[in-house]
């Protein structure tokens, strides 16, 4: 969800009206996204990097976070949406951490749609938490190193439960990962959009869909898979 800041500023206002308004759309986005059958949505909300923001947009955010959270709990239970976050929660303020726990257990039996929100997420600090776990589970010997492959290695990664994205959609015309889901989004298709987020809507998120759609899948290969199974892989 990226272009919050440059879209206040490019308004002269401050870089949080940006947050603020980037809220709204996300909570459109969600429900547009339910709406079209779509089981797993996953948005970047906070990086490891974003600690290195003045203090001032930090605490906003972390504050703002506290706030939508409380605000909208009961709409998303109501709504069966399921609430997960995903990273290293520790360094949050226990308030949100609290929040962010009370959250998860009230939505975790919802089917509709499941909102991964990456909160202190980094790609790099996943794979060395699941290297660290199965070097742990070697020494102990519950594997030995020949047991490790993929389907050992992803089984220690947060979105254990969750088949790989489809689709990443980049907003404010970034052209690059920034340290997000590295190994998920192995074969994902990138949508690159010059839209920033607090100008992303409705008809922004179809014409990604639409995009995605187009695309010749060959996941390393050269056989085309049909549209039937493009599309049911889209709403898996
Ligand atoms: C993304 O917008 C929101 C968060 C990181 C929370 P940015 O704050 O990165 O906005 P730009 O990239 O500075 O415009
Ligand atoms: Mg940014």
């Amino acid at each position: 969800m990226d272009g919050n800041g440059r879209w206040g500023t490019k308004r002269g206002l401050p870089r949080s009206h940006g947050h603020n308004k980037g809220v709204i759309v996300l909570k459109n986005i969600i429900k547009l996204a339910k709406k079209l059958g779509i089981k797993v949505l996953t948005v970047y909300a906070f990086s490891t990097e974003n600690w290195s923001r003045p203090v001032e947009e930090v605490n906003f955010l972390l504050t703002l976070f506290d706030k939508v959270l409380q605000k909208e709990i009961a709409e998303i239970n109501k709504e069966s949406i399921r609430l997960k976050f995903i990273g290293d929660l520790s360094p949050f303020p226990e308030n949100l951490k609290q929040l962010i726990c009370e959250s998860e257990e009230m939505t975790i039996n919802n089917k509709e749609l499941t909102l991964n929100v990456c909160m202190n997420y980094g790609g790099r600090q996943e794979l060395v938490k699941a290297a660290k776990e199965l070097s742990k589970k070697s020494l102990t010997g519950e594997i030995t190193p020949e047991d490790i492959d993929e389907k050992l290695f992803e089984a220690e990664l947060y979105t254990k439960e969750f088949s790989d994205p489809e689709l990443l959609i980049r907003t404010s015309g970034e052209k690059r990962i920034s340290n997000f889901l590295l190994w998920q989004l192995a074969y994902s298709e990138i949508y690159i959009t010059e839209v920033l987020w607090p100008e992303f809507n409705e008809t922004e998120f179809i014409k990604a869909i639409i995009d995605y759609q187009s695309r010749n899948r060959r996941f390393g290969g050269i056989e085309s898979i049909s549209k039937e199974s493009l599309n049911s892989s889209l709403y898996h």
